[in-house]
């Protein structure tokens, strides 16, 4: 069994970690971390876990966390991530950190977008982008994962396929919409989430400044493609649905943008739908329902995929890198059907 720590365990993706790991068979968590409920039984802390773990919370050492077990996932905030994450992985441990620290490989654009400095710099060389789809390979070899954010996963796993393609016209801007579900933001309560504020309410937010627009341009630049981004807090818990406005270089029939998607037919995790996909259809998976449509004109397809931001878009695409990582089935502990209703 590989020994696994948790750091962050009390947060909105940890708990959902200790959620999906509880079904992994060949992972035993030894360790789970917290500041502020240090000492306080992790399942006091995430009721749902009563009779799935009997581990106490303690505050991050990264010694003792090193000590105990061989593979950690960091749940932690971006910028509080970074030196964690650092002593684990000179302590010669696998590490997939699901913040932002280890996302972008330019420090500017780090230090620009996160109004931080960044202190581990020659690291950030040794971190893979984790998205499994598309880098495997490299996934495969590294230690350190930097896990993708949830709407960049949303946004580039239907991308991908159509830029690589060649039919993408990339003089004109592509343009992406995105709605989340309130888990998006974390577990402490803000103003902005609080559930009066957010019920009955559609309202976007960080409008051409949101923080994962350089994560998605990093990852397109070799296709020279440029974005608008806006995304949208939907008042529900979990869920992310992403519609793309795509720009083609000549019209294009439905069977021909349906053919673009094939590339993903022996993908488990992302399913090809033939009708607009739903965030409810994905709730609690690891998948990303994905769909394309012709509009009228033709020279613009509309591209929508749907995943869990807090599976797919977190905790699952994380544990599908530890599989990777560790030579396993990728699939391993994914495997359940999405909850419905
Ligand atoms: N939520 C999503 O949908 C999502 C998706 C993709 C990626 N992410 C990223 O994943 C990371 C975790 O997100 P989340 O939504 O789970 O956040 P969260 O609900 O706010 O949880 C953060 C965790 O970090 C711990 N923590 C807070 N301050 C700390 C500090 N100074 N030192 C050590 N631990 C500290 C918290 O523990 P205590 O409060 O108990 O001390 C908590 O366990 C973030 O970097 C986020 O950007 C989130």
């Amino acid at each position: 069994m590989l020994k696994v720590a948790i750091a962050g365990a009390t947060g909105y993706t940890g708990a959902e970690l200790m959620r999906l790991l509880a079904q992994h068979p060949n992972v035993e968590i030894v360790c789970v971390t917290s500041e502020q409920s240090s000492g306080v039984l992790l399942a006091t802390r995430l009721p749902f876990l009563k009779g799935f773990s009997d581990l106490t919370l303690e505050k991050f050492d990264a010694d003792r966390v090193a000590e105990g077990a061989d593979f950690i996932f960091s749940a932690l905030s971006h910028t509080k991530a970074m030196k964690p994450v650092s002593h684990l992985i000179n302590a010669g441990k696998k590490v997939v950190d699901l913040s932002a620290d280890y996302r972008l490989q330019s420090v500017q654009a780090y230090e620009k977008w996160y109004s931080a400095p960044h202190q581990e710099k020659a690291l950030l060389k040794k971190a893979v982008y984790g998205l499994p789809e598309i880098y495997r390979k490299k996934i495969a070899k590294a230690s350190l994962i930097a896990n993708p954010g949830c709407y960049p996963t949303g946004a580039l796993l239907p991308l991908y396929p159509f830029l690589k393609s060649g039919e993408v016209d990339t003089t004109r801007e592509i343009i992406i919409d995105a709605k989340s579900g309130v888990s998006g933001a974390g577990r402490a309560p803000t103003d902005a989430t609080h559930f009066p504020e957010v019920n009955e309410g559609l309202v976007p937010y960080d409008v051409g400044t949101h923080r994962h627009i350089p994560e998605i341009e990093q990852e397109i630049a070799v296709f020279e493609a440029k974005i608008i981004f806006t995304p949208y807090l939907l008042p529900i818990n979990r869920g992310i649905l992403t519609t793309i406005y795509l720009p083609l270089k000549r019209k294009m029939t439905q069977d021909q943008l349906e053919e673009v998607l094939y590339e993903y037919s022996s993908e488990f995790f992302i399913r090809l739908m033939d009708h607009p996909p739903n965030v409810r259809d994905v709730r609690g998976s690891n998948f990303c329902d994905i769909a394309v449509f012709a509009t009228s004109g033709g020279r613009t397809a509309i591209v929508i995929s749907a995943i869990d931001n807090l599976v797919k878009g977190a905790a699952g695409q994380a544990i599908h890198n530890m599989n990777i990582m560790m030579g396993w089935d990728e699939h391993t502990g994914l495997t359940a059907p999405p909850i419905f209703p």
